[in-house]
């Protein structure tokens, strides 16, 4: 993709508030996927899962806790980021088996990598490890965000939502999990939608950027 029609993917998104019920080509989806998996993260470490919700009885579930935002229930799928809660040496034992796996190398030649990751969890707070894995999704919220324009989906991120009731309709605390931020995919409704036709607003250039 040329530079210039990425851009113009970039423009023609927008936080989209009303949707058409239409549903996204399966590939379509998938490729949103993708890019989200291939998100850099911290050390690698990946500290958050993906939940992938189609089906519609859930998502009605999740509307009040969403503030009743309408994206949820009219486009056709929300990815919940939900960061991991618990941390443990085992979790980071896995990851090095995955890169010996996929990199031909022995799991001891990754020692003194293991044991800079073991020491990120083993010395921070609880409280600061949810931070950085926080941290983490909002990159993951961003490649999703902009693999939805490129792919002409049209995507809404959201923080509007009381993140302790989604976490309760998804079972989440049982998995270790809390739940970040959402990303609603669908197609706009044109018609419905009062921003549908909207000039961006972003601050000017000589205000955004500093140049030195
Ligand atoms: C982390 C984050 C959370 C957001 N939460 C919501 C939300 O809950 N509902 C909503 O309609 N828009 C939400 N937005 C959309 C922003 O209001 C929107 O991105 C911003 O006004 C810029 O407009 P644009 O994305 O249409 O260019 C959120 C955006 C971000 C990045």
């Amino acid at each position: 993709m040329e530079t210039t029609s990425f851009l113009k993917a970039l423009e023609w998104r927008y936080a989209t508030k009303r949707m058409n019920g239409n549903g996204i080509p399966e590939e379509k989806l998938n490729s949103i996927l993708e890019a989200i998996k291939l998100a850099p993260s911290s050390l690698g470490f990946t500290p958050y899962s993906i939940l992938v919700i189609k089906d519609k009885a859930t998502r009605e579930k999740l509307l009040p806790h969403c503030y009743k935002q309408p994206q949820i229930v009219e486009g056709s799928a929300v990815v919940v980021f939900a960061a991991w809660t618990n941390f443990n040496e085992g979790q980071v034992d896995k990851y090095m088996a995955d890169i010996a796996a996929k990199r031909n190398v022995t799991v001891d030649s990754l020692s003194g990598f293991a044991s800079n990751v073991k020491g990120k969890i083993n010395n921070s707070s609880i409280e600061n490890l949810l931070i950085w894995a926080e941290k983490q999704v909002y990159i993951a919220l961003g490649f999703g965000l902009t693999a939805a324009a490129i792919e002409g989906v049209d995507s809404t991120p959201m923080e509007g939502f009381v993140p302790a009731g989604v976490d309760e309709v998804l079972g989440l605390k049982e998995k270790g999990l809390t739940s970040v931020c959402l990303l609603a995919l669908g197609y706009r409704d044109e018609e419905k939608d009062f921003l549908s036709k909207a000039p961006k607003v972003r601050r000017a250039n000589e205000e955004l950027f500093i140049h030195i």
